[in-house]
């Protein structure tokens, strides 16, 4: 699993400041019925006393330790029994002391021994698809809304495009990091960039660190974090870009080229194909464009290490407004 490191932090940071905070509510709890009952208060200092017998009688090896703790059990459960009915004398759930955690699986602790709790494995997803960079498209952009019946049956574009819709479905089922890496091609408004949005939120949510990006934006957080200039939003580190378990690179070939942008693209492009690190490249730009707009490095990896994906079809964002 790639949980994003900064994410995992955050969220382990959460769960410590919860235990605590359900742990102070407790004790502020436990105030407060004392200062209602001295006969409760009374029966929690027997009860800190029992506790203590059975915990010496469970270390002891003495040949009676059998019945103290015997002993010693049945005391603590008659005060237990004895100040819940205290404690719903007064009005409050018998377990109003307790710790109110929010997960009672894990007591917000995140682990059931060592074992992931999914509470907090739901929030780790929350995270990432917080930090993907996909924004408002993981609203509307899924596998359940593309609709085939968008692409022309007769031309040949729906059966087409049944094949990148269930390649694509099979690559998120199955992700794995080291898979392979896609490059989406085809005219403006074909679903490019709604297909890459559906893998990523599925492969977000079986726990991978996926990183959406427009090529823009991209180079303009390099520019940022070369030259401190050049970016209107919150930059992302440019080593976001290489450590993520999938990245995705939208509408390459809208950003100004320049000697800048290729030997970051180079720079990226290279370094995950050497680690094995999938990328999804979309683009409206043709083989041949790509190798007359990119130097033959950047040019050949992408035409060789990626496998093509053409989508067909009709404008969608203008079948859409119809
Ligand atoms: N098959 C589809 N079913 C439903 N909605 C679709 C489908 N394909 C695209 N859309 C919608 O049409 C709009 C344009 O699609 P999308 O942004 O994916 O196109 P694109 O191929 O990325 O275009 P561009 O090259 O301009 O970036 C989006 O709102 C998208 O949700
Ligand atoms: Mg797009
Ligand atoms: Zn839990």
């Amino acid at each position: 699993m790639g949980y994003n490191k900064e994410n995992y932090k955050r969220v382990r940071e959460e769960y410590r400041t919860k235990y605590l905070r359900a742990y102070e509510e407790a004790g502020r709890r436990m105030e407060e019925v004392h200062a209602k009952s001295s006969e409760l208060a009374a029966i929690d200092r027997e009860l800190s006393l029992t506790g203590a017998e059975i915990a010496m009688a469970v270390i002891g090896t003495g040949a009676d330790y059998k019945e103290k703790l015997a002993v010693a059990k049945a005391k603590n459960l008659v005060l237990q029994e004895k100040r819940a009915g205290l404690l719903t004398a007064l009005g409050y759930p018998a377990d109003y002391t307790l710790p109110p955690y929010e997960c009672q699986k894990c007591k917000d602790s995140g682990f059931i021994d060592t074992k992931m709790c999914d509470c907090m494995r739901r929030e780790l997803i929350l995270a990432a698809y917080e930090t993907s960079g996909l924004g408002e498209l993981m609203r509307t952009q899924s596998f359940e809304t593309f609709d085939l019946s968008f692409y022309g049956a007769a031309s040949g574009d729906r059966s087409r495009m049944q094949y990148n819709f269930d390649y694509l479905k099979k690559y998120a089922e199955e992700f794995s990091p080291e898979a392979e890496n896609l490059l989406l091609f085809g005219a403006t408004g074909l679903g490019k960039t709604h297909l890459s949005t559906a893998v990523a939120r599925r492969v977000i949510e079986r726990g991978y660190d996926v990183y959406y990006t427009g090529a823009i934006g991209m180079f303009s957080d390099f520019e940022f974090a070369r030259f401190g200039s050049g970016t209107e939003r919150a930059a992302a580190e440019p080593t976001r870009y290489v450590d993520c378990d999938l990245l995705i690179l939208d509408d390459l070939g809208t950003e100004v080229s320049n000697q800048f942008t290729m030997s970051c693209l180079y720079m990226v492009l290279n370094n995950r194909i050497n680690l094995k690190k999938p990328t999804i490249i979309n683009t409206n730009l043709t083989g041949k464009e790509l190798k007359a707009r990119y130097s033959d490095r950047i040019a050949s990896r992408i035409l060789c290490e990626f496998k093509p994906f053409i989508f067909a079809g009709q404008d969608i964002r203008y079948r859409k407004k119809l």
